[in-house]
């Protein structure tokens, strides 16, 4: 069975994406950063060793991010097909996932490199809201709860991520050019990768990509 990746900079809407596609397909959602987060709160090693490079917006090691990575794919069975999101972010990860599909079984259909201007990204991530029990993604915006500061699903209290202020976003969208940018070139030479206008409603996105994965 075949993965997918999301690609693309902080605030392009791969998270949105992937809680759309998670109700229309099979795909199991892999979230390096909602792992990590995870690893965070409960106080695991992962998370004390990730805590600092993600309050300041830069990439947590390789090493650390393919071993979660690997520990995740190995508890489904080798028919699985899983959807990236937010990794890799370097060739090195992208590498390395070749590897663990090598040892593992598994391979990728495709790459969806989402595109979205930069003013568009920061009104994104100013404006998100979290909730802090299921993790529901929201925007004060174009996606408001019906309660200010209360998650629609459970009543959850909703919460801005450390790393949504402004200083810190521009730090993460100069690592995502620097680190993760060199992946477009590298995927397109695969020919896995397609872009996708990211830039409009997240109903036009989900549309693009389901197309694409029901052709
Ligand atoms: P991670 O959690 O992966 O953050 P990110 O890549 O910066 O992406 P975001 O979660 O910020 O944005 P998104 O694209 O998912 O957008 P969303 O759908 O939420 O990583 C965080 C940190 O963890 C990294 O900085 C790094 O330190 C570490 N890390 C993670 N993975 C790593 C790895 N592989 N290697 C090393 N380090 C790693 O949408 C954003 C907002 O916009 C929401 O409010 C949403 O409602 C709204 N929105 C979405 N789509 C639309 C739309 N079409 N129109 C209007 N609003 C929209």
């Amino acid at each position: 069975m075949k993965s997918i990746i999301l690609l693309g900079g902080p605030g392009v809407g791969k998270g949105t994406l992937a809680d759309f596609l998670k109700k229309q397909t099979d795909y199991i959602h892999v979230s390096t950063g909602d792992m990590l987060r995870a690893a965070i709160q409960s106080g695991s090693p992962v998370g004390l060793e990730a805590k600092s490079f993600m309050e300041t917006g830069r990439l947590v090691p390789d090493s650390v991010v393919l071993r979660i990575v690997e520990e995740r794919i190995s508890q489904d069975s080798t028919g699985a097909r899983f959807m990236f999101d937010g990794f890799p972010r370097t060739i090195e990860q992208a590498e390395g996932l070749d590897a663990i599909f090598k040892r593992l079984g598994g391979s990728l259909n495709h790459v969806f490199n989402l595109v979205v201007e930069r003013p568009v990204l920061l009104r994104r991530l100013t404006g998100r809201r979290v909730c802090k029990t299921c993790g529901a993604v929201y925007h004060v915006t174009s996606r408001p709860p019906k309660q200010e500061g209360v998650c629609d699903v459970d009543a959850g209290e909703l919460y801005q991520r450390t790393d949504d202020s402004e200083a810190t976003i521009l730090n993460r969208l100069e690592v995502y050019e620097k680190q993760t940018v060199p992946l477009i070139s590298f995927y397109r030479k695969k020919g896995l990768l397609r872009d996708i206008d990211a830039g409009g409603k997240a109903e036009e996105t989900d549309a693009l990509v389901l197309k694409v994965l029901t052709a």
